[in-house]
């Protein structure tokens, strides 16, 4: 008899999460918790992360909150030590951090470039580097990366955000062959369009409040990119890395997970 519990249970298990302190971040840290585990939440927003990590211990979890800019190798390697020196080890590792690009890729200046590079690409790898290194001394883990659904796509204005997300698919890739033999899994993320404070970015009204209007036909719009008519939440995210950090997917290493309600179906 298979036991659920057992096989996606985290319970003892050491988690960090970057981006922890809004949208997929958040719901990640919220269900890696529930599930058991001990949480860093990670973020730029120190007040938000501390917010979420009040939540969770409110509702009886465990978490701490840790100010980082993931682009800072140095804070990067201070945040997974946090996890070290607060639990003893590092089992869990998603890094969701991330940020927006727009605009044409024959307009791309070089601050701009190596801004959302130093971000997407260098936090990401970052983590990677730091994470691997402390689940090597507690015998492997599970590195949970976050690319987009536009590695799928050529978007006008999305070039610069696209090619960071690739980036991310590869050196996920990449590093699931290296870090295989240390026992330790990496997988990514390819998420669909998500309600979240990055998606909502073009419906603000200059006060800083979303225009109804344009929030409506905005999520009409992404509804209809997908044959279920549905739109995603950070939530549908969020099971998934659950799924890919439990036990239940030991088999899993070095792929590419769509949730994004069959919008990247050929057709
Ligand atoms: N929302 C979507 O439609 C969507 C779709 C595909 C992929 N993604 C990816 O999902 C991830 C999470 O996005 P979200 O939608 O939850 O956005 P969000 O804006 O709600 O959350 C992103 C979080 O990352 C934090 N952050 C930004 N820069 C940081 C830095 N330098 N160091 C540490 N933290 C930093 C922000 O403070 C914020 O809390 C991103 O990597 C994004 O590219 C989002």
């Amino acid at each position: 008899m298979h036991d659920m519990n057992e096989a996606f249970g985290l319970g003892d298990r050491v988690a960090v999460v970057t981006g922890g302190a809004s949208g997929i971040g958040r719901a990640v840290a919220e269900v890696l918790a529930s599930a058991g585990a001990r949480v860093v939440v990670g973020d730029l927003d120190g007040a938000g992360a501390e917010a979420v990590a009040g939540e969770i211990r409110e509702f009886g979890g465990e978490a701490l909150a840790h100010e980082v800019d993931v682009s800072e190798r140095r804070q990067v390697e201070a945040l997974i030590e946090r996890a070290t020196g607060e639990w003893g080890g590092l089992d869990i590792l998603c890094n969701v951090a991330g940020i927006p690009a727009d605009g044409p890729l024959r307009e791309l200046g070089e601050d701009e470039f190596d801004r959302v590079v130093g971000v997407n690409v260098k936090g990401t790898l970052f983590g990677c580097q730091a994470g691997a290194a402390a689940m090597a001394s507690s015998g492997g883990g599970s590195i949970i990366n976050v690319a987009s659904a536009a590695i799928d796509l050529a978007v006008p204005n999305y070039g610069l955000y696209a090619l960071t997300k690739a980036a991310v698919t590869q050196l996920t890739q990449t590093l699931a062959v290296e870090l295989g033999p240390r026992g330790i899994r990496v997988n990514v993320l390819a998420p669909g369009a998500t309600l979240t404070n990055f998606s909502k970015r073009h419906l603000k009204n200059p006060d800083g409040s979303i225009d109804p209007e344009r929030y409506e036909r905005f999520v009409a719009a992404m509804k209809k990119t997908s044959p279920l008519d549905l739109v995603g939440e950070a939530i549908d995210q969020a099971w998934l890395v659950l799924y890919l950090a439990s036990d239940a997917s030991r088999f899993c290493t070095g792929q590419i997970w769509r949730a994004n309600g069959g919008a990247a179906i050929p057709r």
